[in-house]
């Protein structure tokens, strides 16, 4: 039988490839899109059907611990229990720490990582009743390394890992595996806002001398979501062309 996914923030950049490429595999997947998105979002559903894939749309608010609740529910009766969770949701407030508010503060670590457990914590039950389960976190090689201007999103995407790790164990016996894959940097929009002389500094640092491409991210989603990844939990699965190696 086919396997539900989630994807949260399945319509931005990383996150619709790794939709497409699940509903490729055979998943019936289901994009998380933020409720400011609602406009775009069908957009985005017209433009996956002309490619032939029917991806269901649910908005909510990540970020909120209700909001998910609610969107998980809806989910669980329209389209069924979901057995695979892809926490991609991500924003970036950058501002060097000298400079940083509260406010860009809380929304990283609110967006970025409290997302995580809101959204997880629906799932979790389930899957282990179910004996099956694939919990991915979408990362960064800036929760690894750090990066100068990114205090609160070095922290929220560190923070994923430690979840990872913690999580996986207590789903190990149970066949529900929690991984991390944390990206480089790759071509979507959250890149292209950033100043074009600080980004060519930064390609020019990786050792492929590129950007990632939405679709190498998806790659590894796909394998550690299959069946036959039935080995891997608590992993932190490096995608980054090189950029930094541990
Ligand atoms: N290391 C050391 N010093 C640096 C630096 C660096 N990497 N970058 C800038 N500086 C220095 C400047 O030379 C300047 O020094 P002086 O004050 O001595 O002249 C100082 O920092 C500038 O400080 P400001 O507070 O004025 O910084 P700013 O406002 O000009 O820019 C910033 C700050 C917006 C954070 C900018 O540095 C930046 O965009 N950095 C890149 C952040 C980044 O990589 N973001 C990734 C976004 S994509 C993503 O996050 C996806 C993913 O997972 C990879």
């Amino acid at each position: 039988m086919a396997r539900i996914a989630l994807v949260t923030g399945g319509i931005g950049g990383i996150g619709t490839a790794i939709c497409t490429r699940l509903a490729k595999d055979g998943c019936i997947v289901v994009a998380n899109c933020h409720p400011s998105e609602a406009a775009t979002a069908e957009a985005w559903k017209r433009a996956r059907a002309a490619e032939g894939f029917d991806i269901a749309v649910f908005a909510a608010d990540v970020s909120s611990f209700d909001d998910s609740e609610r969107m998980v529910r809806e989910i669980t009766e329209q389209v069924g229990p979901i057995d695979i969770l892809v926490n991609c949701a991500g924003i970036t407030r950058d501002k060097t720490f000298k400079k940083m508010e509260l406010a860009h503060w809380e929304a990283v670590i609110n967006v970025n990582l409290n997302s995580v457990f809101n959204v997880t914590r629906q799932v979790w039950e389930g899957m282990l009743e179910r004996g099956f389960g694939r919990v991915i976190n979408i990362s960064s090689v800036n929760g690894q390394r750090g990066q100068f201007g990114q205090t609160n999103y070095s922290a929220a995407k560190a923070g994923m890992h430690g979840f990872t790790m913690a999580l996986a164990q207590e789903g190990a016996a149970k066949g529900v595996t929690v991984n991390t894959i944390s990206p480089g940097y790759v071509e979507t929009a959250m890149t292209l806002v950033m100043d074009e002389g600080v980004r060519n500094s930064i390609v020019n640092g990786i050792p492929m001398r590129r950007m990632g491409r939405p679709e190498e991210i998806a790659a590894a989603v796909a394998f550690l979501v299959s069946d036959e990844n039935s080995y891997m939990t608590g992993a932190n699965l490096p995608v980054n062309g090189g950029l930094f190696m541990h």
